[in-house]
């Protein structure tokens, strides 16, 4: 049996994980610690909260004194971190949280896995701590880091981080940086599941700037095999990039979501742009497909079809987060731009 903390098992990615490899393996027993901020939703996590080989525990992976606790009644020996604060625009809006979870959160997770001899950390990173691409060329993992966002900022340092455990400690760490993902269970202050509901309330959709910066997307599965390999079998001390090759400027996919649910390009709204908004996003995933033989098995075009029927399919899921404190958020967000 791997005994294994996965933090922040309850956001979008990290419940997916959870739900998936719980399916497929009965010799991992996870220890989900999860803060449940606006993000984290227990609901995520139904199939498998009865489990033999499953525990929740509410907590911040701030608190060190927790974490040590958690290590020591669990026997953690493999850690797979992807607790975050994971929006851009609310990075903007307040950074102090992000620093204080993804950079401090990092590095108490960092010591007690020293402490404790895990024999390997899985950090969660992002494609997004390259910075902004031109209108060519990929990461690559040897591109140098340059964040740009203060959220982009907090998951280099914490990478950097990460990394010098294992420089200076020899601490068993592996990093992945995806691209943007997309499917069910993402909260809906993301792009694709905030212009779903949108479009499905007839409500206008904020479309930054001119539409035209480019993301790669992932659907979460793709992401969460691949964190299942780079886990299983990734080299110690490497970063892996994560993408499935799939670069759409943001109008593209409104369009492509206002079409599936039979609304007008008339909901389109052009708001002011994103303070800093970086361009363009693309991953060169060679090294992951060619050392791990990981490659994406979910083409877009269908991929985005079932997410879309997924949130017409649970409307009980977002409707309680659509009329609660999330829509102050919303307001404030939004009522800057429009
Ligand atoms: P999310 O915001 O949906 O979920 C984050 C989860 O972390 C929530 O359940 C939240 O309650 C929990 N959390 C936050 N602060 C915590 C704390 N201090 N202690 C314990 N738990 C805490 O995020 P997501 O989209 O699922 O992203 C997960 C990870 O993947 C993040 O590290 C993010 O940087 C990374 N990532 C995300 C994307 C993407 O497109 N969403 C792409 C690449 C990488
Ligand atoms: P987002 O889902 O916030 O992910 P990230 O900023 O981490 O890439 O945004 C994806 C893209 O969509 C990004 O270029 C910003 C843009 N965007 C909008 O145009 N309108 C919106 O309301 C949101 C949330 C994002």
């Amino acid at each position: 049996m791997k005994n294994i903390l996965v933090t922040g098992g309850a956001g979008f990615i990290g419940s997916n994980f959870i739900n998936y490899i719980l399916n497929k393996r009965d010799d991992y027993f996870i220890v989900n610690l999860d803060k449940l901020t606006y993000a984290g939703n227990l609901e995520n996590l139904k199939e498998v909260e009865s489990k033999k080989n499953y525990t929740f525990i509410k907590g911040d992976i701030v608190n060190s004194e927790l974490v040590n606790y958690i290590f020591e009644k669990y026997k953690i020996k493999y850690v797979i971190n992807f607790a975050a604060e994971s929006h851009v625009d609310r990075s903007i809006l307040g950074s102090e949280i992000f620093f204080r979870t993804n950079v401090i959160g990092t590095n108490v997770l960092l010591e007690a896995a020293k402490r404790f001899n895990v024999e390997r950390f899985l950090q969660i990173s992002t494609d997004e701590v390259y910075g902004s691409l031109g209108p060519t060329g990929l990461f690559t993992e040897k591109t140098p880091v340059a964040p740009n966002s203060p959220y982009s900022a907090s998951k280099a340092s914490a990478d950097m981080m990460v990394q010098s455990f294992n420089h200076t400690y020899g601490l068993p760490t592996l990093i992945t940086r995806c691209s943007n993902n997309y499917g069910p269970l993402q909260f809906p202050e993301k792009l694709i599941p905030l212009m779903i509901l949108n479009a499905l309330k007839d409500k206008k959709l904020p479309v930054y700037g001119d539409g035209m910066n480019v993301r790669d997307w992932i659907y979460v599965i793709d992401h969460n095999k691949a964190v299942e390999l780079v886990f299983e079998n990734g080299k110690i001390g490497e970063v892996y990039n994560i993408g499935a090759g799939n670069e759409m400027p943001n109008i593209e996919i409104v369009k492509i979501i206002l079409k599936n649910l039979n609304k007008s390009e008339e909901l389109i709204q052009f708001v002011k742009d994103r303070p800093g908004h970086d361009k363009r996003y693309a991953i060169d995933s060679s090294k992951i497909q060619n050392d791990l033989k990981w490659k994406p098995e979910f083409n877009f075009e269908s991929a985005i079809v079932n997410t879309i029927e997924w949130y017409l399919k649970n409307k009980k899921w977002w409707e309680r987060i659509v009329s609660g404190e999330y829509q102050n958020y919303y307001n404030k967000q939004y009522s800057d731009r429009i």
